[in-house]
């Protein structure tokens, strides 16, 4: 027996010994990753990003390409007007990305969600065309994995959160929510009901005195295995009947929207504009568009039609096409990041999957793709833009 346990002993010395000495790059190392791709926030407000599993000895430089807008120190990210911003963490020789859109913070309706994996999201950027609300994202301290989402994996974290009822921490602070008369309440259905971090958002934010409406999206069980949870969390609201919004148009939130006695902008007589959408390829990628001159005009032109633009490959890290005209441009000097869509001198669509420095008009930002999935897209041949 002595003499197995030496064994076991000299064993565990000797792996523990290898390990040490594995250089580094053998070693399994978790990949680093922002805390968030995307954000919407409300001018005002501020929200911490990380890199996550990113050492604590090496230095993350942090930057903004408009801190007018949205500026960021240390990670922490402050809304400072409306308008589009990307943040950028260098870490290393790597660059980690998060859009940041910002809201003017003037609304009295704000639009407050979580979602894992992006589809309450949409829905939350839908109903923001129809009402015209700030809107907000709640993010966990913690994000979720792939492998915490394994709804099939009973010992899962989100299975385990909402089997014990846990409030999971969340980092979105939000500073104003007295302004807001109305609140938008949004969340992916798990297990029926509402996921954590509904639960912890309630807890921490009173909403008496306001009107609350719930949405969700859901593989198919709809709101209402949640909405007693959210009258009862919401004590003092008048909670409105909830929807489950997965397969819902703009019109069909509209309509929602007043069945609740709650006015939608097109009430004004003002023209709703319905975002605009584009294709690579036979790709249809989402856009956050800059809220400018050079946006409004490519709008118009885009009518109820379509625009289509050849495009070209140029230099390994763009592609660029003549839109057929000139549109209002303010060219700043610019460092372009993947996914940025600019105008050059005036009548040229440019998309990136690597970067350059030159005098461009922003236009917008792909999200939703990474680098890896970009660059398939544009660097493998001409393609064709499609908007409309
Ligand atoms: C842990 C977990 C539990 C889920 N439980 C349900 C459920 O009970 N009923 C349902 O219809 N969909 C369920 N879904 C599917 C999500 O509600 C649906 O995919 C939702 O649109 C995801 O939204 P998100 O992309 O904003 O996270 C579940 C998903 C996860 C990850």
């Amino acid at each position: 027996m002595r003499k197995r346990l030496i064994g076991i002993f000299t064993f565990i010395v000797i792996l523990t010994g290898i390990v040490i000495l594995l250089p580094k790059g053998t070693r399994a190392e978790a990949a680093v990753k922002i805390s968030a791709k995307v954000l919407h926030m409300a001018k005002g407000q501020t929200y911490k990003l990380k890199l996550t599993n990113a050492k604590s000895t090496k230095k993350v430089t942090w930057s903004s390409s408009d801190s007018s807008v949205a500026s960021v120190k240390k990670g922490r990210v402050t809304a400072n007007k409306e308008g589009m911003a990307v943040i950028t963490a260098k870490y290393g020789k790597k660059v980690y990305e998060c859009s940041v859109s910002v809201s003017g913070g003037t609304e009295d309706s704000l639009i407050i969600y979580f979602s894992a994996t992006g589809t309450t999201g949409d829905a939350a950027a839908k109903i923001q065309e129809a009402v015209g609300a700030d809107i907000v994202r709640l993010v966990p301290k913690t994000d979720y994995s792939s492998a915490d989402l394994k709804y099939t994996d009973n010992s899962c974290r989100a299975n385990k959160e909402q089997a014990e009822n846990t409030m999971p921490a969340i980092s979105t602070v939000i500073r104003n929510l007295d302004q807001y008369s109305t609140i938008y309440i949004g969340y992916p259905i798990w297990h029926g009901k509402e996921p954590g971090v509904i639960r912890t958002f309630l807890s921490k934010y009173s909403m008496e005195g306001k009107t609350v409406l719930p949405f969700c999206t859901s593989g198919s069980s709809g709101i209402s295995g949640s909405m007693q949870h959210i009258r009862d969390m919401a004590e003092g609201a008048d909670v409105k009947n909830g929807k489950d919004l997965t397969h819902s148009s703009v019109k069909d939130i509209e309509e929602w929207i007043k069945g609740n006695e709650i006015s939608v902008k097109s009430d004004d007589g003002g023209y709703m504009e319905e975002n605009m959408k584009m294709k690579i390829g036979n790709k249809e990628v989402d856009v956050i568009w800059e809220d400018n001159e050079s946006v409004k005009a490519l709008r118009e032109l885009v009518g109820s039609g379509t625009v289509s633009i050849n495009m070209s490959m140029y230099g390994g890290f763009e592609q660029v096409g003549e839109i057929g005209t000139s549109l209002p441009r303010n060219d700043t000097q610019t460092t372009t990041l993947c996914g940025d869509i600019v105008l050059y001198s005036g009548d040229k669509l440019v998309v990136f999957y690597g970067s350059n420095s030159w005098s461009y008009t922003r236009l917008g930002k792909i999200t939703g793709l990474d680098r890896a999935q970009l660059t398939e897209l544009l660097s493998e041949g001409n393609v064709t833009i499609t908007i409309w």
